[in-house]
């Protein structure tokens, strides 16, 4: 079993480069097929999505656009409740779009439920979600579940894919689970 150690804390390879590319080509397909004949905006949240969404942006087939936005919810390894925005997108941007939602991991649903709110505010026409993982067990919010999801994944920490630690471990080209 392959570990690595950051930050005093040990981690376990959990799902490898070529597992993740599957769980992203099937959302792609999803969504491809879904949206099909339309033009959807997509909307990468920085920063911890830019992995996710490159890779996925490249798989779809439709017609559309990316932006990002820049959320804050995290503090190292707990979730904080509190959302603050420090990248936006302009209401011209968003009014009567079709919008996806690019996240790289949900959790509590904090983060989604605040900026579905937001997006919708803005006149956006409709709001989705798609994410590379998810907590089910950690979900406090019903709307913020996500349409598209790469992989449920049990209620631990991981890093890697774009997930990090205090920004750390972004790079790692697996996905890690903290060891208990
Ligand atoms: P939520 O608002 O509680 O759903 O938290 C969502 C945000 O927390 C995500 O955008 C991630 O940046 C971060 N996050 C949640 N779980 C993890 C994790 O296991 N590792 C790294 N970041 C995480
Ligand atoms: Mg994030």
């Amino acid at each position: 079993m392959k570990t690595i150690e950051i930050d005093g804390k040990t981690f376990v390879e959990t799902f490898d480069a070529e597992t993740i590319t599957g769980w992203i080509q099937n959302v792609a397909n999803q969504i491809n097929h879904d949206y099909e004949g339309t033009d959807p905006l997509f909307v990468g949240i920085l920063n911890g999505a830019f992995i996710f969404a490159a890779d996925l942006f490249r798989r779809i087939t439709l017609n559309s656009r990316i932006q990002f936005m820049r959320l804050r919810s995290y503090d190292n390894m707990s979730s904080t409740g509190q959302i603050q925005e420090l990248l936006g997108l302009e209401d011209k941007d968003v009014a009567g779009k079709d919008i996806i939602i690019v996240e790289d991991i949900v959790d509590t649903g904090t983060t989604m439920h605040y900026l579905k709110q937001r997006l919708k505010d803005q006149g956006a026409k409709s709001v989705k979600i798609a994410c590379l993982c998810t907590k089910p067990e950690a979900l406090k919010f019903e709307d913020a579940k996500p349409d598209y999801v790469g992989k449920d994944i049990a209620n631990l920490f991981v890093i890697g894919y774009g997930f990090d630690i205090d920004g750390l471990a972004r790079n790692l080209n697996a996905i890690y689970t903290l060891k208990k």
